[in-house]
Formats: structure tokens, sequence, C-alpha cells
């Protein structure tokens, strides 16, 4: 069995900070959203991992180059043009033809283990493919399934009316990946203007040729793709990890209120501060004189006599002054009275 990620997009939701670097690499409690995801993968005895790039590809290559060559295989492919999810799949079918398929979208993060998943999929017996769902309470944003005895009858993309509470959330284990190919190929084909061809789509396909499709429920699942839903994923990993006693800070806080849970990487500068709950803080950073709560901070930034909430603060950023709540691009200077 095979990964595959899809991290070609841009990530509009969350600019500025995905105007110099994609979603993929944002930054979750202690290490980028991919890390996450891939040491979730570690879980499992999947080696090879198919990334499918796009958007700032060379930054995302060399993070997973830098660290996790050791572990993984990676087979890089690039989607262009960008024509939806489906099609981000599809771009990958020669690697990915001969072997089952572990597709997780690359801006989800779960607590709960993928080889988790992979046991409820083969609980599921002989099946096409299994695709994780979870009861939510608006189902018309995501994509959509209805079960009936256990069997999955039909599949519809953010549909107007829902057809249950059930949303497909971003896992999919797929046995029959030639079949997958075959419909995925078969909505290309048969509409040609659309721009954007829906992975769901493609399921339903399989579907409507007799395929058996299962779920199974998935929990603890953070969707990182807008300010407010990273800042909770920052918030839920932080506790996950402070709870379980992995060591999140790196650098020595100076005369200053560390309150857990906080990530500070190596050789940041804390002095005088008051930080956490809920603080991420990447490398070579400087905090002086400041106070900041639920808030993430990337590496090479200058804060100094502010007082910072629910913030945003990019790489080599400088922020000072008295503002409350920011989300500050990558190589920005904010100054405050
Ligand atoms: C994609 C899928 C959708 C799924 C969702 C999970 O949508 O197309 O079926 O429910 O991920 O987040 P997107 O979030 O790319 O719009």
């Amino acid at each position: 069995m095979r990964a595959l990620i899809p991290a070609a997009g841009r990530g509009t939701r969350l600019r500025p900070q995905t105007n110099t670097k994609p979603k993929s690499l944002l930054r979750v409690a202690d290490k980028p959203l991919i890390g996450h995801i891939l040491d979730n993968l570690k879980t499992t005895k999947i080696q090879e991992v198919i990334v499918i790039l796009g958007y700032m590809k060379e930054q995302i290559t060399e993070y997973l180059q830098k660290n996790y060559s050791d572990h993984f295989k990676f087979l890089f492919v690039e989607q262009e043009p960008r024509l939806g999810l489906g099609h981000a799949v599809y771009v990958a079918k020669e690697q990915a033809i001969d072997q089952p398929l572990l597709i997780v979208l690359g801006d989800m993060i779960f607590l709960q283990t993928y080889e988790d998943m992979l046991q409820k999929h083969r609980k599921n017996g002989e099946c096409a493919a299994s695709i994780g769902v979870k009861e939510v309470d608006q189902p018309q944003h995501y994509g959509n399934v209805k079960i009936k005895n256990g069997d999955i009858t039909q599949l519809v993309e953010k549909p107007t009316i829902p057809l249950s509470n059930l949303a497909i959330s971003g896992v999919y284990i797929i046995n029959d990946t030639p079949l997958l190919y075959k419909a995925l190929e078969k909505i290309i084909e048969e509409e040609p203007q659309t721009g954007e061809y829906q992975l769901t789509d493609a399921l339903q396909k399989m579907i409507d040729w007799k395929a058996r499709l299962k779920t199974f429920k998935v929990e603890q699942w953070y969707d990182c793709g807008r300010k407010d839903t990273l800042l909770e994923a920052n918030r839920i990993i932080l506790q996950e990890k402070h709870n379980n006693h992995i060591k999140l800070t790196h650098s020595k806080p100076i005369n200053s209120i560390i309150i857990p849970p906080v990530a500070i990487a190596e050789e940041c500068q804390i002095e005088n501060s008051v930080i956490g709950p809920h603080v991420s803080v990447a490398e070579c950073t400087k905090i002086k004189n400041s106070i900041i709560k639920n808030t993430i901070i990337g590496s090479h930034v200058q804060i100094e006599n502010t007082n910072l909430t629910n913030t945003l603060v990019g790489d080599e950023a400088i922020v000072k002054g008295t503002p409350l709540e920011l989300n500050v691009g990558d190589h920005a200077t904010i100054q405050m009275k």
C-alpha cells in the first residue's frame, strides 16, 4: 500500500501566511502541518508516499527530503493545471495504480492514527474502498454520503440538500485502485469543461459500476484550512503533546512565565514575557516584554512590548507595540504605539 497526499493548492483562505509558503508547511504546535501527517503515517507499514505538488513545490520537497526521507520513499508528482481533488489523484495514475492507496488530504490533522483507520477498513471485509466519515452539523460544506446496511449507496460533493449528516473527512482507503483510476478517467472525459474534477464524483461512479464502498468513523479531526481552525488545531495538538509529556520547549526563557501547553523551538530568546497557553514559536525568534496567548509565531521573528492573542505571525516578521489580534505575513513590519 502507498499513501497519497494532495498538497498542491494555494491555501487562499490562509493568506497572507500562504503568500510565501504552502499551506502544508504552516506550523501547528511543534512542526509544519505535513510533518504531523507523516508522523501519523509512521503508525502504519506504509513506506512509499506520493505527494501531489504545485504551489511552492520546492519548499515542500525540501522539507520532506530533509526531515522524512530516512523513513519514507517520496514520489513527487506535479499537478499542473490544478483542476480539483479528483484531478490531483488522477495525475499520479502511473505511480499509484498498481497498489492499494491511502489518500490523506494535506490540510487535516487526525489525533486518531491512520493505522487505526486501516484496521477499521480491514474489518469492513471485501470492498473496493472505505471512506472516513464523521457526523457533522453542516454536511452541505463537505462531501456527503448516504449509507444502507453498511454500504455507501450515494455520494455527493457539497450538496444543497444533504443526504445525511455524514461528512467525508478526507481519508480514503482504496483497494481497487485500477477501478478508481477508470472512474477518474471517465469523469474527466465526460465533463471536459467543468474545470474542477471531484474525487467524490469518481467514487460515485465506482458505485454506479456496482463496486462496494464502505465507511469507517473518524474521530478527532482538525481541518487546518482557515485561521481559526488552524489555531484550534494548534491548541489541541499542544494539549495532547503536553499530556503525553512530549518535550516542547527547547529554548530557555529569561525572567518569563510560561503557561503550558506551549511549543518553543531551538535558539529562541524569550525575555520578560508571559507566553501561553497555546503558543507555538518556531526557531530563532526573539520575544521581549510581551504577553502572548493562543498564537502561532514563525521563525526569526522579533516581538517587543506587545500583547498578542489569536494571532498568526509569519517568518521574519517584526511586531512591536500594542496590537491585540493579527494575521501578519512573512517579512512584515508592524509598529504600533
Ligand atoms: C474536500 C473533499 C470533500 C471533503 C473535504 C474534507 O473538499 O472534496 O468531499 O468532505 O475535503 O475536508 P475541500 O475541503 O477541498 O473543499
